[in-house]
């Protein structure tokens, strides 16, 4: 892609090849490139590995790359940061955070914690490292299930931040939980409304949710899952038609893998592009760039909180 659209704004050289100066840094810094599926197709094309959370923080956790350069949120960075302290880890746009970990600020969870003494805190891995170092155990949308089966039924637990995953995990396992009430203000606009309408109009598609979703628009869904999951469903599925309940960055990846495939992003409430993450849809091909030519904006961490959150973090990745 061409950098002329931005030239003004960052200073670029006109007519610069971004894709191939990006993987000439990728070389020289010995870095690798992780992306979430929620991050702009551009972006996808240039990452060494695209995945969903739980992918993305296991080949963080095993790279040899001197450099990780995170393409995604605040929130995922810092999560390979914890598990690599001597590697340098870049974000293109360090105010790239999320709803889930501003929702869950670190002093009223202290307090809401000590309110249940005798529980144990399971944390969705959307949240910030102070809220990881307060946790006995991370997960994420792909192992949730099976982490809290793992956990004796007679321990109580709180699980943060998500209250719609932690609601999903209720009904699910049939454990009680006591839960923190965030939520990810891109799957909770979706409209079951304007949903029942589209399933009218294709009664053939499948309706696939992510967990982050409310219990409204789950009950409509054929199948819920993470993004990888949703992504491994449409790949193995023997249907041509599919309604997506997550973030619409998802959609470029199964376009890649089944292109005689339809995909409906299912509809926000309002007229608005909210089925679009406003944090994810921060990073650009050009911050992505220029992060790895001024080798900043950095993940940095304090080394005592670190320590703290790679436990819950290195435990989760035992288990998964
Ligand atoms: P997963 O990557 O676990 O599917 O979660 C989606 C999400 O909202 C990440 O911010
Ligand atoms: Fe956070 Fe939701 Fe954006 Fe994921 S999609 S980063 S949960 S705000």
């Amino acid at each position: 892609m061409k950098a002329d659209g931005a030239v003004k704004e960052y200073g670029l050289t006109a007519l610069m090849d971004l894709e191939e100066e990006i993987q000439r840094l990728k070389k020289d810094l010995h870095a690798v490139i992780l992306a979430h599926y929620y991050q702009e197709s551009e972006i996808q094309d240039v990452a060494d590995l695209i995945g969903d959370s739980l992918q993305l923080s296991q080949h963080a956790a095993k790279t040899n790359a001197d450099v990780i350069v995170f393409a995604g949120v605040h929130f995922m960075a810092e999560t390979a940061k914890i598990l690599n302290p001597s590697k340098q880890v870049l974000i293109p746009d360090l105010k790239a955070g999320c709803s889930l970990a501003e929702g869950c600020p670190p002093h009223q969870f202290k307090r809401f914690r000590e309110k249940y003494p005798d529980h144990i805190v399971m944390s969705y891995i959307n949240c910030s490292a102070e809220i990881k170092a307060m946790s006995d155990i991370i997960c994420t949308s792909s192992n949730a299930v099976k982490i809290l089966s793992r956990i004796p039924m007679d321990q109580p637990i709180i699980f943060a931040p998500d209250q719609n995953l932690g609601r999903y995990l209720i009904k699910k396992t049939g454990r009680e939980l006591v839960l923190w009430s965030g939520v990810c203000v891109v799957h909770e606009m979706f409209s079951e409304r304007k949903l029942i309408h589209l399933k009218v109009r294709h009664p053939g598609a499948k309706v696939l949710a992510h967990p982050e979703c409310e219990q409204r628009v789950l009950q409509h869904a054929d199948y819920v899952g993470s993004t990888s999951g949703i992504l491994n469903y449409v790949k193995q599925s023997s249907d041509g038609e599919f309604i997506i309940a997550t973030e619409s960055g998802i959609i470029h990846q199964m376009e890649k893998a089944c292109p005689n495939k339809t995909f409906i992003p299912a509809p926000p409430e309002g007229d608005c592009a909210c089925n679009e993450c406003p944090y994810m849809k921060l990073n650009t091909l050009e911050k992505l760039y220029l992060c790895m030519k001024n080798r900043t904006p950095e993940i940095t961490l304090d080394e005592g909180l670190r320590l703290r959150a790679f436990k819950p973090i290195q435990r989760m990745l035992e288990m998964s």
